[in-house]
């Protein structure tokens, strides 16, 4: 999926899903930049406020009659009237470029009336016309020229019986779909309805793509009254016609490499010739016929030629020109093709405002190699159906589903991954390792033994376990252990508990041990979502020819609701406060038993989200967005990359935009960021500098930006991501990054200065455990650098709240405000995802140290992650965002009562806004008050 609109420089930071066993440390996280960028041809990310931009909230939704009207919920409420039915969904060879639609196929019919039918009782009503189109085919071997399909409707009266309609028939023959349209009205109220597909002689097969049954003259968009392809010529039967090549030249084939290469499917495929730049390529323009708001999907079949080029990348790019020509590019879909087969190409793109020019184009190979295209579809997207809830069955919380895992049985359970060698030893801590104890709680202690492990040849080598039977599926494990290396050892060595999922990696946690000295925790967690065959557990890592010990392995689920309740608690210990509203008022008496009603109509905290600027073309995000957050970062728009992409050429116009949204709104701006210190983030000309005119170009880029916006952005991140990468000390030595935050100080004393990075809550990069946070930041406030807050990014897999508490704790000894300011969570499974965000949100609701937290997004398809949206393209909450205004609610405090003697009303509440309702004398007052953060009581002083 190419969702890299919003940030455009894609942000790969997962890495808990690797393949190798042995290069993972290698493929650690980092933020890497698209392409197109690389490829220095981006017109910015910018585009107009269209002057009459209509609200979509009535085309939204397509108010369809017919339940699972293209069949994406298998035949739920259809059902085969007499008769049978099945689904087909097209495989990848089947597709064929004008339909790679799954569709129903009806069966076994011996009667000329049965078909596939659905009740609509309840949907239609007396006196509205409706306008039924479908799209429908035949098939079967009985099947001579042409049959008949019909569409009726069957009206069942408890009084009169039942009454046909025919609305409306049309022949259709084999190889063929046609539309099936018409219209009905019905006089009258039966007592069921059924609307049905049926016509054809017995023995032929009805095939049913879609059905559409709408109120007619509401004007919605109806779902697929043609193929749904928005491409002309998609199977280039007409030739290049409706075709161009970008940079290069085109042709249409029947076979290309002397019959090698033969279509994907129907006669005709697309070559690219004498490409000369990657971003040459073939394109369609599909001006006017792509609706902002609406989310499209793309399918194509590709493949390369030439040049000695066996495998390469291909992107699928929208090309928008606004009304005021301002450009943008936008990558929709990106896939590892080869020379010797056709691979297919998906992506998902959603623009949100008007455009005037929309060109979509195939590129990326290296120049000289061929781009191969057959068969590309554009097409309304299909609405993903709700995940289903998970049901979970005897999750046994807290159980360890690691066999003899105190070894008192031998080493039995257990075997060596690879040739090296198990021995039990003794000596080993007894207690358990923090993380597990801080989730368990009393606990028996450990044996003493451990495991030790030699004749290491390669790192992956260590103990290992099949637990394929014991691992549930959306279970939260939670991964501890002890850890050692082998006398005598020196490191660094990395160790890591691993877990192998079929033939993916994926990390339960990770330690860096320097030392042969004394055990380290180990702490981490995994979930698994998909069915695997084989599921094995292992601990590996240390430099072949390193022996080591493990003791104390557990894997436990963990009990995320015995959690909340904790932190509920702990919630109201520390972010209410105690208030006191007083009445004055000279007569007490007048006032005492008086009934008040407290509503807290806003809380203060800081929750925000990132936005871009292309979001503010569209209402609906920027209607969610104002009402549900207060605090707001830009994805891209502040990076040094966007607003200076070519030296002396500033462009801030982006962040102005959205600065004027945050303002109007009264939500307040984190900078993100000044500077960025991942080498691949770096824009090519500030590489390319020499350490002097770096020096001044860093000077510059500080006085620019912070001048600029001076008292405007409460917070910088000044240089991001320093765990993770050095680019500016490697060029200009290690003083760079205190003075970095010493010269943001000076141009703007009103900001708070970040430090900001990743996996730092997580256990699973050893790169950034807290600790070495810790040492970062000291050693920067050591050489005068005004840190004035930490940033957690938050871009996490499978949280343990204990395991981010304790980074929490750790990270709480500097005194410094902690914000979480890039938070996502991924999973396919909306509640899954509901349940990450949750622990998330309450651990750092809970945490005295945690000021606020930023979400990074939480729209689909203007996200850096896959899965881990809050609403849709087209503007449905699902159950992540529903989880998320759940909780916004929860953190409202209300309160009612009667005034006291005192001419008081005590109650305890969250900081925000509240109106309060007093009703003295027959009249009824309402007063606003504010409740500022505080650790002493509050009194109010109110007059009614
Ligand atoms: C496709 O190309 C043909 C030939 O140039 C042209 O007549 C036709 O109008 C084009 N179709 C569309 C939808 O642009
Ligand atoms: C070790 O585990 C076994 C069963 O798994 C248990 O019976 C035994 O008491 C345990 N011993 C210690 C010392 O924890
Ligand atoms: C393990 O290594 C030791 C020392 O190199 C060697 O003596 C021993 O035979 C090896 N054991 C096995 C089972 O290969």
């Amino acid at each position: 999926m190419g969702n890299l609109l919003a940030c455009f420089f894609s942000i790969l930071k997962r890495h808990k899903n690797l393949n190798s066993l042995q290069d993972y440390m290698e493929k650690l996280p980092m933020e890497v930049p698209t392409t197109s960028m690389i490829n220095g041809k981006d017109g910015f990310h910018v585009q107009l406020q269209e002057p009459n931009a209509q609200s979509s909230e009535k085309n939204r939704h397509t108010p369809n009659i017919i339940d699972n009207h293209t069949f994406s919920n298998g035949l739920h409420a259809w059902n085969a009237n007499c008769c049978d039915a099945f689904l087909v969904s097209p495989s990848v060879k089947e597709c064929s470029p004008k339909s790679c639609k799954r569709h129903a196929v009806v069966t076994n019919r011996t009667q000329n009336w049965q078909g596939l039918e659905q009740d609509i009782t309840r949907k239609v009503s007396p006196g509205s016309t409706y306008k039924v189109s479908a799209r429908v085919g035949v098939s079967g071997t009985r099947l001579k020229g042409k049959a008949d399909v019909i569409a009726t409707i069957k009206l069942e009266y408890q009084q009169s019986g039942t009454k046909y309609l025919n609305i409306t028939r049309t022949a259709v023959s084999k190889d063929e779909w046609a539309n099936l349209e018409g219209t009905f009205v019905l006089s009258d109220k039966p007592d069921r309805i059924v609307f049905y597909i049926e016509g054809p002689a017995p023995g032929v097969n009805i095939l049913i793509e879609s059905v559409c049954i709408l109120c007619h003259g509401k004007n919605e968009p109806c779902c697929y009254t043609d193929d749904g392809n928005i491409i002309v010529n998609p199977g280039f039967e007409d030739g290049v016609n409706n075709w161009t090549g970008r940079g290069c030249k085109i042709a249409v084939h029947e076979s290309m490499g002397d019959g090698k290469i033969l279509p994907k499917s129907g006669k005709f495929f697309a070559a690219t010739a004498e490409r000369t730049q990657s971003w040459n390529g073939i394109q369609q323009d599909i001006t006017g016929k792509v609706q902002r708001k609406l989310a499209y999907e793309i399918t194509a079949f590709v493949r390369i030629f030439g040049n000695k080029v066996t495998s390469s990348n291909i992107r699928a790019t929208l090309y928008v020109q606004t009304p005021d020509s301002r450009e943008q590019y936008i990558g929709i879909a990106n896939s590892q093709v080869t020379d010797s087969d056709w691979t297919q190409l998906q992506g998902k793109f959603l623009l949100n405002g008007m455009q005037s020019k929309v060109v979509i184009y195939l590129e990326g190979p290296p120049p000289g190699t061929d781009i191969l295209l057959d068969g590309l579809v554009v097409q309304h997207a299909e609405k993903i159906p709700p995940s289903p809830e998970p049901d979970i069955e005897n999750p046994d919380y807290g159980v360890n589903i690691i066999t003899n895992s105190n070894l008192s049985d031998g080493t039995n359970g257990w075997f060596p991954l690879g040739s090296c060698v198990l021995k039990v030893m003794t000596g080993s801590p007894h207690i358990l390792p923090p993380a597990a104890r801080d989730t368990l709680g009393p606990h028996v202690p450990l044996s003493g033994r451990c495991i030790h492990i030699t004749n290491r040849t390669q790192t992956w080598m260590g103990p290992a376990q099949m637990i394929t039977d014991k691992v549930k599926l959306y279970v939260t494990y939670q991964v501890s252990a002890w850890v050692r290396l082998g006398p005598g050892a020196t490191g660094p060595h990395n160790v890591n508990v691993a877990l192998g999922v079929d033939s993916q990696w994926v990390n339960g946690g990770q330690v860096e041990i320097n030392d042969a000295e004394r055990w380290h925790e180990i702490c981490g967690s995994f979930r698994i979502e998909k069915q695997a065959a084989k599921v094995m557990v292992y601990i590996q890592g240390p430099a072949a020819g390193t022996s080591f010990m493990v003791a104390g392995l557990q894997i436990f689920a963990v009990d995320r609701q015995a959690r909340f309740r904790h932190l509920k608690r702990q919630t109201d210990l520390i972010r209410k406060r105690d208030v006191t509203l007083k009445f004055s008022i000279p007569d007490l008496s007048n006032i005492y038993g008086t009934t008040v009603i407290v509503k807290q109509t806003q809380n203060s905290f800081p929750i925000g989200t990132c936005i871009s600027r292309t979001n503010i073309d569209n209402e609906d995000f920027v209607a969610f967005f104002v009402k549900n957050f207060n605090w707001a970062v830009f994805g891209n728009e502040l990076k040094w990359y966007w607003t200076e992409y070519q030296q002396g050429k500033l462009n801030y116009k982006d962040a102005d935009d959205l600065l004027k949204l945050c303002d109007d709104n009264n939500i307040a701006a984190r900078g993100h960021c000044i500077f960025w210190d991942v080498d691949n983030t770096v824009q090519d000309w500030v590489k390319n500098l020499n350490k002097a005119d770096l020096a001044t170009a860093v000077q510059n880029r500080l006085t620019s930006l912070l001048n600029r916006y001076k008292g405007k952005f409460k917070h910088y991140d000044v240089n991001n991501e320093m765990l993770h990468g050095s680019f500016y000390p490697d060029r200009l030595g290690q003083d760079i990054r205190p003075n970095m935050f010493k010269t943001a100080n000076q141009l703007d004393p009103s900001a708070t200065l970040f430090v900001n990075d990743y996996h730092i809550e997580d256990g699973c990069d050893t790169r950034s455990t807290p600790e070495k946070y810790i040492a970062q930041i000291l050693d920067l406030q050591q050489k005068g650098a005004p840190v004035g807050g930490i940033g957690i990014q938050g871009h996490i897999d499978s949280p343990v709240g204990p395991i981010v508490c304790s980074a929490l704790d750790k990270l709480g000894i500097l005194g410094l405000p902690i914000w979480f300011t890039e938070l996502d969570v991924s999973s396919i499974n909306e509640y899954i995802r509901a349940d990450d965000l949750e622990v998330m949100l309450r651990e750092a609701f809970a945490h005295p140290a945690v000021e606020g937290i930023i979400l990074w997004g939480f729209w689909e398809l203007f996200m850096s992650r896959d899965n881990s949206h809050l609403v849709n393209a087209e503007g449905d909450i699902n159950e992540a965002g529903n989880r998320l205004l759940q909780l916004k609610k929860e953190w409202m405090s209300h309160s009612h009562g009667h005034v006291d003697e005192q001419g008081e009303f005590k109650f305890r509440g969250f900081p925000g806004t509240y109106e309060v309702v007093v009703v003295t004398d027959f009249k009824k007052t309402v007063k606003k008050f504010v409740v500022e953060k505080g650790d002493d009581p509050l009194v109010v002083i109110l007059d009614p």
